[in-house]
């Protein structure tokens, strides 16, 4: 007999959670404006809003964790953190941060003015408003096979070269760097091939402009460029991420997902004019450049969890989980982008709830739906979150209307996965009946889906 995948983990420590009933949870998403991020935690069965701060560190972590460094400069855990760093992307200069935002915040803070234009492949959201808010342009470059999303080719999340090059060619003159996000979060977790990092990484230079990864999930990305990519198989994680990111003259990173810590984030790069330009942002929004808002014990557990995620064991584990999910789901002919991403699987609402307008957002409402039924919740990855045109204020309804289960690091077992995929099944089952979806009573001009409040229709 064929010995099945196991988990390369036990578990040490362990947290309850509760159900609710259909009655309690009407109540609290209507309080809650039907609003997942409006609900309070507790009213949760499984979360799988982000897998972003939301894993389970590993006792190695939480030992480093003890031993982490508190002094105010120059700490023992920052010198760690930024060896690790330098290990995994071969960047010798490190800013830490807090987050992933702040770390665009800070850099682009140095290196974005009014009028630019940064091209990329699907900006994240808080790239885009930290884009935005000054003025400039986050120009989308992602390949048009992205939307499709029963289309199944390996490297979804890649950024289309001849858009890339035309804008180059035409406004190369407002271009201050290029940004490719990996894995491709909100193309649906797709990851960047190497043979594109590297195609940008010429093209970039031909026309002399800097590029910077945007490297949340780049293990899971070395992960795919490993079983996917030809040439690569023999490869470990470590060697492939350090040739993804020789691609780049830097990077911004969330260490909340493949770093896998409750809180931060960091600029790496290997221009001194960058990381001098950035510091002193650094110092006035985050805290002094040795800790840039971090206590020297989650440095420490940063460290620590940058070096085990980039171990293929880690990432198997992780992966498979996702495409588990993904397999359950293909047994009840629920459509969701293709492949299963890295981190989460997004489901292709507006091919399920088919009576729901677009201009009532689909994917709200089955975030809504699958809600009620079980107490999951997920986030709209949609037309809420792609925020109206800066211009027109009109909404933008050009790109894919997902919801994303997102499915933390090492916190639930596939027996959650398999209510997951129940619940949604239920809600599956029972599409053709739901007619109407939501609308807005009150937006935020940037970012709205954090706090817009709805209506039920
Ligand atoms: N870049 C990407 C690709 C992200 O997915 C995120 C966060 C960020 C940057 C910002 O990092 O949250 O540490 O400030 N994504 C989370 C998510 C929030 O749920 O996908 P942050």
């Amino acid at each position: 007999m064929k010995i099945p995948f196991a988990e390369s983990f036990k578990i040490k420590m362990v947290e309850p959670i509760r159900s609710s009933t259909l009655q309690e949870r009407e109540e609290w998403i209507k309080k809650a404006y039907y609003n997942v991020f409006l609900l309070d935690a507790d009213q949760v069965f499984i979360d799988l809003l982000t897998d972003s701060g939301t894993g389970a560190m590993s006792d190695r972590q939480w030992s480093a964790m003890m031993m982490g460094d508190e002094s105010y400069a120059g700490a023992r855990s920052f010198y760690e953190f930024k060896d690790a760093v330098e290990q995994i992307t071969g960047f010798e200069y490190m800013l830490p941060t807090h987050q992933g935002r702040a770390a665009e915040n800070v850099l682009f803070s140095y290196l974005v003015k009014e009028g630019d234009i940064v091209p990329g492949n699907s900006h994240f959201d808080t790239t885009k408003g930290h884009i935005e808010s000054r003025k400039a342009e986050a120009l989308d470059c992602t390949i048009d096979e992205a939307k499709d999303t029963q289309l199944e080719i390996p490297f979804k999340g890649n950024v289309d070269l001849q858009k890339l090059e035309k804008v180059l060619s035409e406004q190369g003159a407002k271009v201050p760097f290029i940004i490719v996000t990996v894995t491709n979060n909100t193309a649906g977790g797709q990851p960047v091939s190497m043979e594109n990092l590297k195609a940008v990484w010429e093209i970039a230079g031909k026309y002399n402009k800097p590029v910077l990864i945007d490297g949340a999930r780049f293990a899971e990305n070395a992960y795919f460029i490993k079983v996917r990519e030809k040439g690569y198989e023999q490869k470990t994680i470590k060697e492939i991420a350090k040739e993804m990111f020789s691609y780049a003259d830097g990077m911004t990173m969330s260490a909340k997902k493949d770093a896998i810590v409750n809180m931060g984030g960091f600029i790496a790069t290997r221009r001194k004019d960058w990381y001098e330009g950035a510091r002193n942002f650094c110092i006035r929004f985050e805290g002094y450049f040795t800790y840039g808002g971090l206590s020297g014990r989650d440095m420490a557990a940063l460290a620590v969890g940058l070096d085990e995620n980039t171990e293929l064991e880690n990432l198997v584990t992780r992966i498979k989980q996702v495409e588990y999910l993904g397999k359950k789901l293909d047994e009840y002919g629920i459509p969701y982008q293709r492949p299963a991403g890295g981190h989460a699987i997004f489901v292709d609402a507006p091919k399920i709830l088919t009576n729901v307008p677009k201009e009532e957002f689909p994917a709200q409402t089955l975030t809504i739906e699958l809600y009620r039924e079980a107490g999951i919740r997920g986030c709209e990855i949609g037309y809420l979150l792609a925020d109206r045109d800066p211009v027109t204020r009109e909404n933008r309804f050009g790109g894919l209307d997902l919801l994303r289960l997102a499915i933390p690091r090492r916190v639930y077992t596939n027996n959650h996965m398999d209510v997951v995929a129940a619940a949604l099944k239920n809600v599956f089952d029972r599409r053709d009946k739901i007619k109407r979806g939501v609308r807005i009573m009150k937006e935020a001009e940037l970012m709205r889906h954090f706090t817009v409040q709805l209506e039920r229709l």
